[in-house]
């Protein structure tokens, strides 16, 4: 036990952007949401509420209501949109302080997205820009706000960390032939990240 199988999948979850045109079932995305259900959660108020959709007209909307990789001129076509959606909402109904709401959410987030890629799916973190329009496509209340939203379906990108080069963190991306991809993420090297040791 040296934390290898746990680090594998962390460095195989990564975030997709094209998918195959296959509908997510509600049973896997079910599966997907119970890592949710079990993260911590500040003061244990456990206000995140989680809406699935895997409708193919609710997902052609939400697929509009997001900024999909704003590094690169590169966007997905419909045709290779995910075939489902977790949106993360919060009433804050104890009126908590931000900082709770988003760790909740990305611990939330995080272990979504390593259950997913158990399951063989690649996901991705997207901010929810345009949030009364999906509140209006989901047609639900504006006491919630949308923290998040997660695509879900079968990649058709391989993701490839690389090591940074002069602090470059811009992403890029190949097409290999038919909506097949390369996607490459240099992420920085492990010391430049450790501020000191004492
Ligand atoms: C807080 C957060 C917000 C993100 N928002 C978006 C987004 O709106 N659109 C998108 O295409 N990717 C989004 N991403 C994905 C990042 O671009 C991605 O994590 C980064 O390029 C590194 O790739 P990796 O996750 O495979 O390591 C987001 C990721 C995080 C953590």
């Amino acid at each position: 036990m040296n934390g290898e199988k746990i680090l594998n999948l962390i460095k195989k979850a990564r975030s997709h952007r094209s998918f195959k045109n296959f509908q997510v079932p509600f049973e896997d995305l079910m599966k997907i949401i119970e890592g949710a259900h079990y993260s911590s959660s500040g003061a244990n108020k456990q206000f995140l509420k989680f809406f699935l959709v895997n409708n193919k007209d609710v997902c052609t909307q939400l697929f509009k209501d997001v900024i999909w990789a704003s590094q690169i001129t590169w966007k997905p076509t419909l045709d290779e949109a995910p075939g489902a959606y977790i949106i993360i909402l919060t009433d804050n109904p104890s009126k908590l302080p931000l900082n709770f709401i988003y760790t909740d959410c990305g611990i939330a987030l995080q272990n979504m997205k390593l259950i997913a890629t158990e399951l063989g799916y690649g996901v991705n973190f997207m901010e929810p820009i345009k949030k009364d329009n999906i509140l209006k496509t989901l047609g639900i209340s504006s006491l919630y706000t949308p923290l998040f939203i997660v695509p879900i379906g079968i990649p058709t990108d391989e993701i490839i960390l690389t090591e940074s080069q002069n602090n470059d963190m811009k992403y890029s991306r190949i097409e290999l032939k038919d909506h097949n991809y390369q996607h490459f993420v240099p992420k920085l090297k492990l010391e430049d990240i450790i501020l000191g040791k004492k």
